[in-house]
Order: C-alpha cells, then sequence, then structure tokens
C-alpha cells in the first residue's frame, strides 16, 4: 500500500499545513479520496463551535471494517495484520494474516448478531490485550454497533456507571486477563457490575485464562461456542460518516466521567493520516504501540490507524517489567521492531533498572521512537534516545487526547526536527492557539497561555454520550469559538509547542487521565470520612502522583490500618489506578469565607514548596493550613 498523504520533507509539511489552512476542505477531500468509501461525500464540513456541531464528509457512507480489513485482502491478503506476543515469555505467540484477521472478524460479526446485537447498540468491552480484542472492535464496527471498550484497571462500580450511561445491552468479556504476575479476574469483575445493570441481555466471555467462572443461563455464553454456530460471510453494514463508532469514557474535572463520542468517517480519515505521516510507516514495517486498547491510543494507534494503513502492529499482553525489566528489549529483537511507541511512565520505570536490563540487545531494527499521554521530561527523553534509539532513531513527542481522536502537535519522525520536551509543530489540519486568562489570543513566539484550537479537524469528539451539553460546557465554552484541551502551554521562540500539563483538575498518573473529584467522591464514600481534597505532586516515577487529604472522624487508633482501608475503598469504587499515593489525615481544610477548598494551598504543600503559600489571612481559619504544614506525609 502507497501513502500519497505523507509528507516526506520540512518543506512538504510546511507546504501541506498552509494548504490545509488556507482551504482545509480541499485539503481534506484529497486524504479521504485515499480511503474506501461506498457513496462519496456531499460536502466535507460543516460546522459551529457554538453548538457545538461539527460534521466532516457529510452525506459520505462506508465501513471502516471494510477499510481495515476487505481493502487490503486482495495485495495483502498474506500479510501479517496483527503479532501478538503473550504475557508469558514461554508462551506461544500468534500472528494474523490479514485474510486471516478479516474471517475471523466476519465470523465474530456474526456471533453479535446472532446475540441480538443490531447497529447503533452499544457494547461494553472489558478484556485484556488478546487479539479477540481488536476482533472486537472490529465486528463491532462491521455491524455497525458502537463499542466502548472499559480498561481492565477499572473496578465493578465505575464498570457499572459506564453501563448505565451508555445503556449498553452487551458486553464482550473474558474469563481472565493476564498482566504481569497477576490474573486479572475480569468475568467476576463484571458479575459484581451487572448486579446493578439488569438491561444488560447478553455477555459473551472468551475464554482465554481457564480461570473459573460463573456462567448464567440465558445471559452469558462462551466466545468459542458461539464462534461455532456462526457464519463465515458478514457484509458489513453502510455507516454514514458522522454514525458514532464508539465512545470512550474519561475523566473531567467533575466525578462523573464523561462518553466521548467518535464519528466513523472523520475518525478513520485522522487516525490513519497521522499514524502514516507522525511515524512514517512505510509499508513492511513492524508498528509495536505499547498503550493498551482501553486508553485512546490503543484505539487509534493498534487498531484503526495502523489496520487502515495495511500496517503490521505487534500487540502485547503483559507489562514491561516482568518477568524482568528486559521484557521490552526482548519483543523488539525477537520480532525485529522497527517503530516504538510508549509512554513517559513506562521510559522512567526502566530507567530506574539502569541499563543492564538492555544490555546483550541489538535493538538495531528500531528506526523511528514515539511517546505519548504526559509531558516526557528531559532526562527521560536523554535516556531513550541514548540507550533505545542509539542515537539514531528520531523520537516522536505526540500530544493528542481522548477527545481529539489522533495525534494534534508532534513532530514527524525524521521529517520535521525533535527538541526534547516540546511536542513541537501541529500537524498539517490542526490550527492550535494560545489564550490568555480573559480569553484573548496570544499571539507571537516566546509566550504562555490555554492551549485551544480553532478550527475543526476530522477526528475532534463529537458529543459526550447523552449529555451534549456537557461536551459544550466543558470544551467550548471557556473560549467562545474554540475548542479548549484543558492544557497549558508555552510556544517558544520557533514556534515550537511544549505542552506543560493540565489546567483544570485532572491529574495525569501515568499516562492514566484522573478527576480529582472522581477521587474525592470515592474517598467520601468510606465510613468515618467526613470530608476530603485531593491534588497532585510531582512523583518520579508516575508523573503525578495523587495526595489526599483526608478530614477523618475516627481513625480507631490505627491510622496505617485506616490508610489501607480508604485506599480499598478508592479501589472498589473507581479502580486501583486511582489509589492516593499519600493519604494525610487533618483536622480540616483551607477554605474561604465561602466554603471553597483553596487547594492552591494544598497543591503547594503537597509539593513540599512550605514558603510560597501566598495569603491566607482570607481563609475561614487560617490555624488549619499550619496544622497540615506540620502533618504532611
Ligand atoms: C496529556 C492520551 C504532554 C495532556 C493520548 C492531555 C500530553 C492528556 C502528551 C490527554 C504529550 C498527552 N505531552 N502532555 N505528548 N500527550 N498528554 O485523553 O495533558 O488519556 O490533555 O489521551 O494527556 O490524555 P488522554
Amino acid at each position: 500500500m502507497s501513502y500519497p498523504y505523507q509528507v516526506k520533507s520540512a518543506e512538504a509539511y510546511k507546504q501541506a499545513w498552509e494548504q490545509s489552512v488556507a482551504d482545509p476542505e480541499a485539503f481534506w477531500a484529497e486524504v479521504a479520496a485515499h480511503f474506501i468509501w461506498q457513496q462519496k461525500w456531499d460536502k466535507v464540513l460543516e460546522w459551529n463551535f457554538e453548538a457545538p456541531d461539527v460534521k466532516w464528509f457529510v452525506g459520505g457512507k462506508l465501513n471502516i471494517s471494510e477499510n481495515c480489513l476487505d481493502r487490503h485482502l486482495e495485495a495483502g491478503g498474506d500479510k501479517a495484520a496483527i503479532i501478538w506476543e503473550p504475557n508469558d515469555p514461554k508462551g506461544k505467540s500468534r500472528t494474523i494474516t490479514y485474510k486471516e484477521l478479516y474471517e475471523q472478524v466476519c465470523r465474530f460479526a456474526n456471533v453479535l448478531k446472532n446475540n441480538g446485537v443490531r447497529k447503533g447498540d452499544r457494547v461494553c468491552i472489558y478484556m485484556g490485550m488478546v487479539p479477540e480484542l481488536a476482533i472486537a472492535l472490529l465486528a463491532c464496527a462491521r455491524v455497525g454497533a458502537i463499542h466502548s471498550v472499559i480498561f481492565g484497571g477499572f473496578s465493578a462500580k465505575s464498570i457499572a456507571d459506564r453501563l448505565q450511561d451508555a445503556q449498553a445491552q452487551f458486553i464482550i468479556t473474558a474469563d481472565g486477563a493476564y498482566r504481569g504476575a497477576k490474573e486479572i479476574p475480569l468475568k467476576g469483575v463484571i458479575d459484581d457490575a451487572l448486579e446493578q445493570c439488569p438491561f444488560v441481555k447478553k455477555v459473551i466471555v472468551l475464554l482465554h485464562t481457564k480461570t473459573p467462572v460463573s456462567m448464567i443461563k440465558g445471559r452469558d455464553v462462551w466466545w468459542q461456542d458461539e464462534l461455532e454456530k456462526a457464519g463465515v460471510d458478514c457484509v458489513a453494514e453502510l455507516m454514514d460518516a458522522e454514525d458514532p463508532l464508539f465512545i470512550l469514557y474519561t475523566s473531567g474535572s467533575t466525578g462523573k466521567p464523561k462518553g466521548v463520542v467518535h464519528s466513523c468517517g472523520g475518525y478513520m480519515v485522522y487516525a490513519t493520516y497521522s499514524f502514516v505521516n507522525v511515524f512514517q510507516y512505510q509499508p513492511g514495517d513492524l508498528f509495536f504501540c505499547t498503550a493498551d486498547v482501553g486508553w485512546i491510543t490503543g484505539h487509534s494507534y493498534i487498531v484503526y490507524g495502523p489496520l487502515c494503513a495495511g500496517a503490521t502492529v505487534l500487540m502485547f499482553e503483559g507489562i514491561p517489567t516482568w518477568p524482568d525489566a528486559g521484557r521490552f528489549w526482548d519483543i523488539v529483537d525477537k520480532y525485529k521492531v522497527n517503530i516504538l511507541y510508549t509512554a513517559p511512565t513506562a521510559i522512567r520505570s526502566l530507567m530506574a533498572y539502569g541499563t543492564e536490563p538492555i544490555a546483550g540487545h541489538d535493538l538495531g531494527s528500531l528506526k523511528v521512537l514515539g511517546s505519548v499521554g504526559e509531558p516526557i521530561n528531559e532526562e527521560a527523553w536523554h535516556w531513550f534516545d541514548k540507550n533505545i534509539g542509539k542515537g539514531k532513531c528520531p523520537i516522536v513527542d505526540t500530544w493528542w487526547q481522548t477527545e481529539t481522536g489522533g495525534i494534534m502537535i508532534s513532530n514527524l519522525a525524521g521529517v520535521t526536527p525533535a527538541k526534547p520536551s516540546y511536542a513541537t509543530l501541529p500537524l498539517p489540519g490542526i490550527q492550535p492557539m494560545l489564550v490568555d486568562e480573559k480569553g484573548e489570543e496570544i499571539e507571537g513566539n516566546d509566550v504562555s497561555g490555554n492551549l485551544c484550537i480553532k478550527f475543526p479537524w476530522p477526528s475532534i469528539i463529537r458529543t459526550t454520550y447523552g449529555d451534549h451539553e456537557r461536551c459544550r460546557t466543558t470544551y467550548f465554552t471557556a473560549y467562545p469559538g474554540t475548542y479548549f484541551t484543558g492544557d497549558g502551554c508555552y510556544r517558544d521562540a520557533e514556534g515550537n509547542y511544549r505542552i506543560t500539563g493540565r489546567v483544570d483538575d485532572v491529574l495525569n498518573v501515568s499516562g492514566h487521565r484522573i478527576g480529582t473529584a472522581e477521587v474525592e467522591n470515592a474517598i467520601n464514600m468510606h465510613e468515618g470520612v467526613v470530608e476530603s481534597a485531593v491534588v497532585g505532586y510531582p512523583h518520579d516515577l508516575k508523573g503525578q502522583g495523587i495526595y489526599a487529604y483526608v478530614v477523618y472522624g475516627n481513625t480507631h487508633g490505627d491510622d496505617e490500618l485506616t490508610r489501607q482501608d480508604i485506599l480499598q475503598t478508592v479501589s472498589r469504587i473507581i479502580g486501583p489506578i486511582a489509589k492516593p499515593d499519600k493519604i494525610q489525615f487533618v483536622k480540616g481544610l483551607p477554605k474561604t469565607r465561602s466554603g471553597k477548598i483553596m487547594r492552591r494551598i494544598l497543591r503547594k504543600i503537597a509539593e513540599g514548596d512550605m514558603q510560597n503559600l501566598g495569603d491566607t489571612t482570607t481563609l475561614l481559619d487560617p490555624q488549619v493550613v499550619e496544622d497540615i504544614k506540620e502533618g504532611k506525609v
């Protein structure tokens, strides 16, 4: 497969970007022409950011699964689509060609139909990193069902909240998942969630870990049994370009996660365009994205982007540090990985083991390295460059969000220059702007502000599921007429963008987005907790750690046990990923006279910056600050 829209020089990048701004419709029409449409669009773009209402490729009809599968069959049916490496290095790896993937997706799509799934239905997917996860996504897309993947680290309660919000009547899961030395009882967690979700009609369970599970008659069926009954042919459902493709829940600054909705047409075009350009993928390259499909990175750069591009992706079930910290490097050498896309938190955790686990590895197949999820600090950047890239692989630092669907700001590997800790330049089609507190655009260079995007791109969020008003107020009202990212940003003298982190109450813990309000809600559910305040603080491995100040009525004399109890509650309510790193019991929280918690002060104390707390005299009770300072953990 060739990519006529791949820009191959700095000059071509500049031209493409300028053309995309001067005439966005012509620009994207040209890119979209390289996909399979059952019916061409009537109009490239209709939009306003007030409602907001954004439509790309209006009137166009397609099915993304045909673009990921059918169209590669003739020329590349025997080419590997997915190479799967199991959690256990001694386990058997799998190679699935495009033809095999096509057949398996069609059959599983028929399983979905046989079980009552219809176009527009919401299907929740809760699985580990096995090829069947990709098959499940693509099969949903094939029948026009809207998938909503939930990351394996979320609790039963979190799953139930999401199932209820999406009114999902179907679930695809597995008996269990392996992650390093752990075995996660996925079906058991689903069973707990379903106690609160009587509307769920069918649960399809993949046999994988052979963990004992309860299967409820009439509701639960085995993936493998259902396949036996399913036909092999499945005509792809004709989807409107603007029909929803999936929902993916993500945290915001309120307690309730929101369901980000992406559309079929625009998402497909942008995920593929960004994949091909940022990583400079060449036919035959092996692309290894270490993200979990439970997050947007896995959706866009394990499944949809690479498969639409006819690429070969490596999917890994396990974690970087098990059975030892050389696991990634073993995999890179074993399969001769060419492009490695990972996260700063993984890099930092591997850095902590020193270079010994790298010794004895060749890593010579690597051509491009990538980073995503949080700002990459310079130390990690240089370590990655020197020890993994051996100084010869461009590193792309890719800034984007669940809501943006694809990479927005990044250097293009080997085409535009990298700058450590900078995402650098916007992709063609992306028009970033910085704004000050008053909402005025900050022009010129060497300036800082809040990052907004002033023009739609094809994979922009369309709505938050079931609550369009929430989408409007979260992203489109802070700075009317623009999409507000929630990130702060610096633009250097040359116009390179450097993301400085969230400016709202969202934490980024090991690249996972977690709302402080969500964690507070969970802590407050614990018996005896009066109230709590959660802030982030710099954490060597995780980027940000979670610091919780808790007003507790009665610690029954054992603070440590109470801490453990609270962690247990947070695990139950949200999931282990949201467990605070530090819990400090306090008598009271610093509040203004109007009752507002002064998080700024709590953040400073958590960071250990006691000197610069600013004016505390306006507080209802300034003494609480002194007490908190004394008891800092
Ligand atoms: C942060 C992940 C700095 C940012 C794809 C954003 C980054 C949030 C980078 C989105 C980067 C992501 N440099 N910060 N390269 N990439 N972020 O929705 O704060 O899980 O708003 O999407 O991660 O996280 P999300």
